[in-house]
């Protein structure tokens, strides 16, 4: 099937049909996202946490991410890409903005870039635009910003604070946004940005009404262990497949049962012969 653009986006949003996004950070996911019939891969930073370790998005780094974005773009021909421009790679200047964001379209091959927030983000958005790159703003909970928002807990539940999510979506829209996403909001605020903006707003943790969901791919595949956010759905125990598994392989080399003779090569009887001799 040919790629997908975002012209396709936009005859979903009116053709009212919903547009599936997930992360993923490496090549194996890229391709079972692709092969799933996702319709856009976004590269997490939130590979900070599930990949690589970190205690926050905050400390991951330009380079890490890009790695990351190069092997899931190897994967994927159908699906956009979107790339994360990490925490202090775009914050400071329009000009570190448009760098940082070229880098993540020519060196990872990304369709399109994602940053975090209003306030100043919108002018960051402005200029990645302008530099003929796509963008996607994302408001509501914003895990680059969880310290000054007080934790990882829902937005936008009081009506001055869910007109503030919508101010921030609207601005970022007329800034040239090509995709909004929304975390951790009410519906209503998700109803209500739908009804507002042209572009399509892609939910997680807002309803049903948003155009489209996006999913973290270790939290909808239950890879890790201990407790979700409350709107993540598990949809697999790939933790507990590969613990029954990784434990099966261990009991069987200590007890001699791995390898078997089929798991190993042959060698001629002659040949087996000379070696004696
Ligand atoms: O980093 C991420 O995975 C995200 C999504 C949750 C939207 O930004
Ligand atoms: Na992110």
């Amino acid at each position: 099937a040919r790629p997908l653009t975002l012209g396709d986006l936009a005859t979903k949003k009116d053709a009212r049909e919903p547009i599936v996004m997930v992360t993923a950070y490496d090549h194996p996911s890229a391709q079972i996202a692709e092969q799933a019939g996702v319709d856009m891969v976004l590269v997490g930073d939130s590979a900070a946490m599930t990949v690589l370790g970190y205690p926050s998005t905050v400390p991951v780094t330009i380079d890490e991410m890009l790695m990351l974005t190069k092997a899931v773009r190897r994967g994927l021909s159908r699906a956009l890409l979107v790339g994360d421009l990490p925490f202090g790679s775009y914050e400071a200047s329009d000009s570190l903005a448009v760098q940082t964001a070229q880098r993540f379209v020519k060196e990872a091959g990304c369709d399109l870039v994602k940053i975090e927030r209003g306030g100043t983000t919108v002018e960051r958005a402005r200029a990645i635009a302008a530099a003929g790159i796509p963008v996607v703003g994302h408001v509501g909970l914003t895990p680059q910003s969880v310290t000054a928002l007080g934790g990882y807990r829902a937005q936008g539940r009081t009506a001055e604070a869910a007109l503030a999510v919508i101010d921030d979506a609207l601005a970022l829209q007329e800034a040239g946004c090509a995709l909004i996403v929304v975390e951790a909001v009410p519906s209503e605020v998700t109803a209500l940005l739908v009804e507002r903006l042209r572009i399509p707003v892609i939910g997680i943790g807002a309803g049903a009404d948003a155009d489209g969901q996006v999913l973290v791919w270790h939290d909808l595949l239950g890879i890790y262990d201990g407790p979700a956010a409350k709107f993540v759905k598990r949809y697999a125990d790939v933790r507990a497949a590969s613990l029954a598994g990784v434990a099966e392989y261990a009991r069987e080399v200590r007890s001699g049962a791995y390898p078997a003779p089929e798991h190993g090569y042959g060698m001629p009887a002659d040949e087996v012969e000379k070696l004696k001799e």
